[in-house]
């Protein structure tokens, strides 16, 4: 059978003239089926944002989506992950995939937790609001209607798709890096981000610094007798906020933002102790490259200041070689590193990071709608 990779413009357009031509009892038949996929649809996608799912709190949602694909007839796999902490409960990835075939061609996979606070589910007429209907869940409920649409209309089989729903991604990954214990490969792997049902062809790289000082405490009226950890850290951060840092055409510039600081304990005490925690987003080269920007520049203000990086990589090649589609290039972090294997990679997803994290995230019905005849075309475009 032909597979379709058309861009969604061109779908509708296809669909507009089929319309056209078939009789009014199949129209009426078709646009029944077309609602009836639409409920459901919005169902499971208020199902996830209704669970509250902030990173360390995955385990009722994870619940929820296993129960779901087992109603659905998939069979699913719950592969635990250290809570994120002592006080947070258990939490599972999903897996899932139909009749006995775990290895799979092409994986979909998308996250499970959002960020902090909770806004709960609500319907503003087009538009659908709460945390996480962009980020991730938008992505999670749309990849689930498309895979189920594709079998049910036969052009998928068992081994061809399986489905993994993971945790922790909005706070390091430990979700997505647990499940490289799977011990799975497939051709393709197409990632759930909010991308404005573009497909990405790159994002930028990550890194994460802390700077710290360490002065000497003491009365502020006698500066001579302690030394000020904020007098230390302050020009290293400002020298850091014109450093010159890598640029690509691509990617643009590489960004600093110093996300926060900590130093002293009163106005009128010397500070002992002063640090800043910084988010670096890499437009070229690696992490080590920007690391030693990092420390020459704090070096030369001259002051023993001490500097910690924390994980990071590069900017990250995303596959965009699919007919139809538009390509964006994203600033923002995904899972897509912390998965190994030599598979091909897609990232594609309803909504826009810019309503991500925020307290106004939401998006569309339409968006929905579009994003489930996307990753329909990305499934069978990696089923050629
Ligand atoms: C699930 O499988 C059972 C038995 O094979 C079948 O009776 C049922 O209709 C299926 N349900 C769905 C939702 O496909
Ligand atoms: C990158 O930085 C340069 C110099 O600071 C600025 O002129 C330019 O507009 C920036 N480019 C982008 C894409 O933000
Ligand atoms: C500064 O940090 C050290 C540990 O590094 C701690 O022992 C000390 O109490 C801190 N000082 C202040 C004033 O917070």
């Amino acid at each position: 059978m032909k597979l379709l990779t058309i861009s969604t413009l061109a779908v509708v357009a296809n669909w507009a003239q089929v319309a056209h031509s078939i009789d009014p009892a199949q129209e009426l038949l078709r646009s029944h089926s077309e609602s009836s996929s639409r409920s459901s649809l919005l169902a499971l996608h208020k199902g996830l944002i209704t669970h509250e799912s902030i990173s360390g709190n995955e385990e009722s949602v994870g619940k929820y989506l296993a129960e779901y694909l087992e109603s659905k007839n998939f069979t699913v796999e719950i592969q635990e992950v250290e809570p994120r902490t002592s006080s947070h409960p258990p939490r599972n990835n999903i897996f899932a995939y139909t009749g006995k075939s775990r290895e799979t061609r092409t994986l979909i996979s998308s996250h499970i937790d959002t960020v902090p606070p909770f806004w709960k589910y609500e319907r503003r007429g087009d538009e659908i609001w709460g945390r996480g209907s962009v980020d991730a869940k938008g992505s999670v409920a749309t990849q689930i209607i498309a895979v189920e649409e594709l079998l049910a209309a036969g052009k998928i089989l068992e081994g061809d798709v399986s489905l993994l729903y993971v945790v922790g991604e909005e706070v390091g990954g430990e979700g997505m890096r647990k499940a490289n214990d799977l011990g799975l490969e497939w051709e393709t792997v197409i990632f759930g981000e909010p991308t404005e049902l573009k497909l990405a062809s790159g994002h930028k790289g990550t890194m994460g610094v802390q700077i710290s000082a360490k002065g000497k405490a003491g009365h502020s009226g006698y500066p001579e007798l302690g030394k000020s950890a904020n007098a230390m850290l302050i020009p290293a951060l400002n020298a850091l906020l014109h450093a010159e840092l890598p640029s690509s055409e691509k990617y643009g510039n590489t960004t600093l933002n110093i996300g926060r600081m900590e130093g002293g304990v009163a106005g009128n005490v010397i500070p002992e102790n002063a640090s800043a925690l910084l988010a670096i987003r890499i437009a070229d080269g690696s992490p080590e490259d920007v690391q030693k920007i990092i420390v020459d520049t704090v070096e030369k203000q001259g002051e023993e200041l001490d500097v910690k990086f924390m994980g990071g990589y590069g900017p990250v090649y995303i596959d965009s070689d699919v007919p139809g589609f538009e390509t964006i290039v994203v600033n923002y972090g995904t899972d897509i590193p912390n998965l190994k294997g030599e598979h091909k990679r897609y990232l594609y997803g309803p909504g826009t990071i810019l309503m991500a994290h925020s307290d106004h995230e939401h998006l569309l019905v339409s968006d929905l709608e579009t994003a489930v005849k996307g990753y329909k075309a990305l499934i069978e475009h990696s089923l050629k």
